[in-house]
């Protein structure tokens, strides 16, 4: 069965161009609940530990270097379907590729720098919710 919580990130680009409350209010608007939230700034070195999945890629060093460029807000989110139905909601990693509509085709600026992250499966996005929030701070 899909479960029920995932785990994103508005990323430093939206951040810097001022789209917190909007994407904040696309998510609660498409049913989503806030379990945890916090704005907070990622270290090179935390970065890398979170997108370790990717370290053989040829971007991880840009990936790196643009998640730790400036604040974000980390949440946990919950909602049926909640992992499949938030990726709906955000659209394609490449912006060019996104849906109408959705969070990346408004507010991303380039493949790189798109505005938002997802979990890609319910392990996922259980191990990234742990990397940033203690149980004390979910609701
Ligand atoms: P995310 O993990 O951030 O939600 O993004 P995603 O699943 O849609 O895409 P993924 O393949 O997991 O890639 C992670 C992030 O790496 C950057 N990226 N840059 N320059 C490039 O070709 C490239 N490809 C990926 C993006 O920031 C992407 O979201
Ligand atoms: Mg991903």
């Amino acid at each position: 069965m899909a479960g029920n919580r995932t785990f994103t990130m508005i990323k430093p680009d939206a951040v810097r161009n001022g789209h917190i409350g909007d994407i904040l209010a696309q998510m609660c608007k498409a049913g989503f609940r806030i379990v945890a939230m916090k704005y907070t700034k990622l270290s090179a070195e935390k970065a890398g530990e979170f997108y370790a999945v990717h370290k053989e890629r040829p971007f991880y060093g840009e990936l790196v270097e643009f998640m730790s460029s400036g604040p974000i807000v980390a949440a946990i989110l919950e909602k049926d379907n909640a992992v499949a139905d938030f990726r709906t909601l955000i659209g394609a990693t490449n912006p060019a590729e996104a849906a109408p509509g959705t969070i990346r085709a408004l507010y991303a600026t380039s493949i790189g720098e798109n505005a938002v992250h997802g979990a890609d499966s319910d392990e996922n996005a259980l191990i990234e919710g742990n990397f940033h929030f203690a149980g004390t701070e979910m609701f």
